[in-house]
């Protein structure tokens, strides 16, 4: 059986050890290891030498509306280390901009590297990660990426999945964030209108989500308005930023972020650790 590590010991780490601990036989349990600065596990050293595949699970907050790497720079720089020229793959799972992993794999090219973006939510993540809508795995090298999907379809036999290169896969995480952060502010809007037309909005959302092309979620209205959390904050502004970098419109998105700083009530996810640099 191989042996996971797992780097960064939070909500996204702790899914990692729930879902690949349980559901295979007794006598077939994988051998599961992990490392968190702030966390009493094990060593980084220990975890790296005795896994198989590591598992990066780390904050990539934002800074100065970027992503903001550090963490992940420092510590896939002692992983890549200590595991060149090893059959070990290093499995990034924290949300990090196209580009980034394919960076990677050009600065360690003695390394192994996949990209396989999670889509747990936070409220239920144990449960969201055992039963995934889809399982998107992303590499640059055949062997790698079949290395990765045989270790998920293990575990995970009936999911789709949808096996890409390293930035396709980077870009299916941030696109459907952001596309989700965007279903929220338009939901607002949609529910000002009704307000002041004396239209009831839940009733007009159980109507339109019964159309499967639309989708129920993201669609309630909440006090607090807007959008916050760990996450949808976050990943629209390190996705505008890369748009700025490549030069691109981002009208829309810059809309959408500037709309929700306007009318969120609290920005919970600035007194989130991890979130904001
Ligand atoms: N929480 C979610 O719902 C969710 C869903 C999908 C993807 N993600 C992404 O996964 C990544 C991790 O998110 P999370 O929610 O698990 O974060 P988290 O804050 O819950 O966990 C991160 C862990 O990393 C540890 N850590 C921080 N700095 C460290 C360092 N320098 N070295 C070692 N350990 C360190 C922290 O102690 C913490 O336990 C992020 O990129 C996030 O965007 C999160």
């Amino acid at each position: 059986m191989a042996n996971i590590g797992i780097i960064g010991y939070g909500i996204v780490g702790t899914a990692v050890d729930y879902g690949f601990r349980q559901s295979l036989p007794e006598g077939k349990q994988n051998k599961i290891l992990w490392y968190d600065k702030y966390k009493d596990g094990s060593s980084l050293e220990e975890v790296v030498e005795n896994s198989d595949f590591i598992f990066v699970t780390l904050p990539t907050p934002y800074k100065n509306n970027r992503i903001d790497l550090t963490i992940m720079d420092e510590n896939i720089d002692k992983i890549a280390k200590l595991s060149e020229e090893k059959d070990k793959v290093i499995v990034i799972k924290s949300s990090v901009i196209p580009g980034t992993t394919r960076n990677y794999a050009g600065k360690y090219p003695k390394n192994m590297f996949s990209f396989t973006p999670e889509f747990l939510t936070e409220a239920n993540y144990l449960d969201d990660f055992v039963n995934p809508d889809r399982i998107v795995i992303g590499s640059d090298n055949d062997k790698i990426r079949l290395k990765v999907t045989y270790l998920h379809k293990e575990r995970f036999p009936n999911v789709p999945y949808f096996l890409t290169d390293l930035t396709t896969a980077e870009m299916v995480k941030y696109m459907a964030n952001c596309f989700l952060a965007t279903k929220v502010i338009f939901g607002n809007e949609i529910y000002d209108l009704c307000e002041k037309m004396g239209i009831k909005y839940e009733e007009v959302v159980k109507a339109v989500v019964a159309d499967k092309r639309i989708g129920p979620t993201h669609l309630d209205f909440t006090s607090l308005r807007g959008f916050g959390g760990k996450c949808l904050a976050k990943d629209i502004v390190a996705l505008i930023g890369l748009f700025e970098e490549m030069g691109i419109d981002a009208s829309l998105l810059k809309t959408v972020n500037e709309k929700n700083l306007r009318i969120r009530k609290v920005r919970d996810w600035e007194e989130i650790p991890f979130v904001k640099t």
